[in-house]
């Protein structure tokens, strides 16, 4: 390896950002450019995507403004050209899809009570930071874009599971954003033939995920509190039921969509789940049993923006990518809860 590539990877001890455009360093990567951009690096789902692309030795980029993300969650991914810029920026998109093939776009403001204390923040990092990253893509020359959706676009419909022929009904800003995003990628597809796939999660949970903001993860925030023997609150009265997927099933569901045919998948949106659901309550029994803790959960009155029940139906991921789960809601859990509590073991 020449020197010049090896200053062009991050080490865990350099974390600083990479600027590449006006660093010297970039001739490596001009030369050798890469063919995946991960969005959101420094987050949950855009790090496991990274480092699942990065483990079968493909050449990636990720690009990450730490509005959420954090930089130790780079550490594992140093072979990850990295650049820390806001998809907000016109510029920064540009810099990030040059000589790229495929997109997984994950960046956003991933939280509903944040949106509804912010909806303008949330528009400007889900639905703008969308919109810049569809022009540049598109400029660039970009074959493919695939979207993190999100199951709340389907809302507070009473029908179970949740299918793609639903009519959208988003009841919280995060909602109306997300959903946003997927009409763009809709409209670029039709309008400019970028192919493009939506592949809308459902509550994902699993190592990485940022325990410690309150707008966290409610599964990220039960392991925490309950390994540090806190008592987590429910909000509402925990018959409240979600289809929990653990994040290699998302990581799967991604990389299969990245290689499926066009004429199969361009201009689809798909269901990322399980299809299978849980209530709070049970959820937070199989916790106490994999934690050890041992008293009660608190309630408090329910969250604004937030639904009731939520499952899959993903017979439509199975018939256009073969994508079935291959890690269960309590392995995963397994997981999870090992992993939080090595971290906290430092
Ligand atoms: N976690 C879930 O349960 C879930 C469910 C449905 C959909 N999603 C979607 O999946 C994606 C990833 O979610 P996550 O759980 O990993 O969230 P996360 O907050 O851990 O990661 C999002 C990352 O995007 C970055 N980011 C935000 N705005 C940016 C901008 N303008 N420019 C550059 N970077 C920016 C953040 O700093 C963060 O690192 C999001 O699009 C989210 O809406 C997540």
């Amino acid at each position: 390896m020449p020197p010049e590539a090896r200053d062009s990877i991050l080490t865990g001890a350099d974390l600083a950002p990479v600027d590449t455009v006006r660093d010297p360093r970039n001739l490596f990567w001009r030369k050798n450019l890469a063919n995946y951009l991960v969005t959101g690096a420094a987050g949950f789902i855009g790090r496991s995507i990274a480092s699942a692309l990065l483990a079968k030795g493909e050449t990636v980029r990720g690009i990450d403004s730490f509005i959420t993300g954090k930089r130790a969650n780079l550490i594992g991914l140093e072979g990850m050209e990295f650049i820390e810029g806001d998809l907000a920026d016109p510029a920064a998109c540009a810099r990030a899809c040059a000589g790229i093939e495929i997109i997984f776009h994950e960046a956003a403001l991933a939280s509903v009570p944040r949106s509804v204390a912010d909806p303008v923040a949330t528009n400007v990092n889900c639905v703008d930071a969308t919109l810049n990253l569809l022009v540049a893509a598109r400029a660039a020359g970009v074959r493919r874009v695939i979207y993190a959706g999100s199951s709340s676009a389907y809302g507070d419909t009473p029908t179970l599971p949740k299918h793609e022929g639903m009519i959208p009904n988003p009841i919280s800003p995060y909602a109306v954003a997300k959903l946003a995003g997927e009409h763009y990628l809709r409209a670029f597809t039709r309008v400019y033939g970028l192919e493009t796939v939506v592949l809308r999660y459902f509550n994902v949970f699993g190592p990485y995920q940022d325990p410690t903001s309150h707008y966290s993860g409610v599964l990220a925030v039960f392991c925490r509190r309950m390994l540090a023997g806190e008592q987590p609150t429910i909000f509402g009265d925990g018959e409240q039921s979600r289809d929990f997927t653990y994040i290699d099933n998302v990581v799967h569901a991604n990389l299969l969509a990245a290689a499926a045919p066009a004429e199969k998948v361009s201009g689809q949106m798909i269901n990322t789940a399980t299809g299978s659901r849980i209530t709070l309550n049970e959820t937070f029994r199989v916790l106490r049993e994999l934690t050890g803790y041992e008293g009660e959960p608190a309630y408090a009155t329910g969250r604004a923006g937030d639904i009731r029940d939520s499952l899959a139906d993903i017979r439509l991921a199975g018939e256009l990518l073969g994508y079935r789960p291959v890690v269960d809601f309590r392995e995963g859990l397994g997981r999870t809860v090992a992993w939080y509590k090595q971290g906290e073991q430092g």
